[in-house]
């Protein structure tokens, strides 16, 4: 706990208000902080005890300001278990806003289709979550400072908000898709088989992040709100081969409509709280 106290005291000191919502930006979407006003900008590196990007040219900056008004805390920049982190250090973020009082956290990410009704460039509402293939975040001795040791999982995405959502995306996309995110580690892309296996399973897309973070923010109660950009189909769905160039254009092209539906939502969440 003296760890998680000593970054979030540091944060207390360089932050003057603390906002009650938090967005990870996930590919693509980084350029949503440029349309944040107020903006306190803290590199990773400067906070105590935060997890350092150790790849080159990562960004990594908590920025603390006010998007439509409604102040966030944005994470330009997430940790994934594939690069090397454990999940204790994927998801230390979390628990710091928790402790500054954040009370919803969005979530979002870039994702491979599997739902063949799905299309490139489509944005997903989570609704559920598959993760059978990774160990739990909350492994070994729980921190019950945070939470309790078994958690129910029934509502990992908060309900009202989905519904919230629906009617944003679909007025700025033309529709609106709802899923289950199935997580795996990475960082290789899956197979064809594994695809048609989680197919089975009832994944629509699939991807390598989100899952740690939202497991750990169901354990200490905060609400959570996941948005997946459909960036390609996943493999073995169409006859071509995945890279993360087309991974990131895809991201880029959906871009400006996801920067649209987070700043409606976060309004909304603001009315409502
Ligand atoms: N698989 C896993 N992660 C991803 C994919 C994918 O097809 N696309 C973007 N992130």
């Amino acid at each position: 706990m003296k760890e998680f106290l000593e970054t979030v005291n540091f944060l207390k000191k360089e932050v003057a208000y603390m906002p009650k919502i938090a967005i990870i930006l996930g590919s693509g979407l980084g350029s949503l902080v440029d349309l944040m006003e107020d903006k306190k900008v803290i590199s990773y590196q400067d906070i105590p005890n935060f997890p350092v990007s150790t790849v080159p040219g990562h960004k990594g900056e908590l920025i603390f300001g006010r998007l439509n008004n409604v102040p966030i805390i944005a994470m330009n920049g997430r940790f994934h278990y594939y690069e090397g982190y454990d999940l204790k250090e994927v998801t230390y973020p979390i628990r710091i806003f928790k402790l500054l009082g954040v009370e919803t956290l969005i979530l979002t990410n870039a994702a491979g289709g599997i739902n063949l009704e799905f299309q490139k460039g489509d944005l997903m509402i989570i609704e559920d979550q598959l993760s059978f293939f990774a160990e739990s975040v909350l492994r070994g001795p729980n921190q019950e400072e945070f939470g309790e040791r078994f958690i129910d999982m029934s509502n990992v995405y908060d309900k009202d908000y989905i519904e919230i959502l629906k009617p944003i995306i679909k007025n700025i996309t033309g529709k609106c898709l709802t899923g289950v995110y199935a997580y795996m580690k990475g960082p290789t892309y899956e197979t064809p088989a594994e695809i048609k296996a989680l197919r089975v399973l009832g994944a629509d897309a699939v991807g390598m992040s989100t899952v740690p973070e939202a497991v750990v923010a169901k354990h200490c109660g905060i609400k959570c709100i996941g948005i997946t950009c459909i960036t390609n189909m996943a493999a073995g769905v169409k006859n071509e081969i995945l890279t993360h160039e087309d991974v990131k254009e895809t991201a880029k092209k959906v871009e400006n409509n996801f920067k649209m539906v987070i700043q409606k939502l976060v309004s909304k969440i603001n009315e409502k709280n």
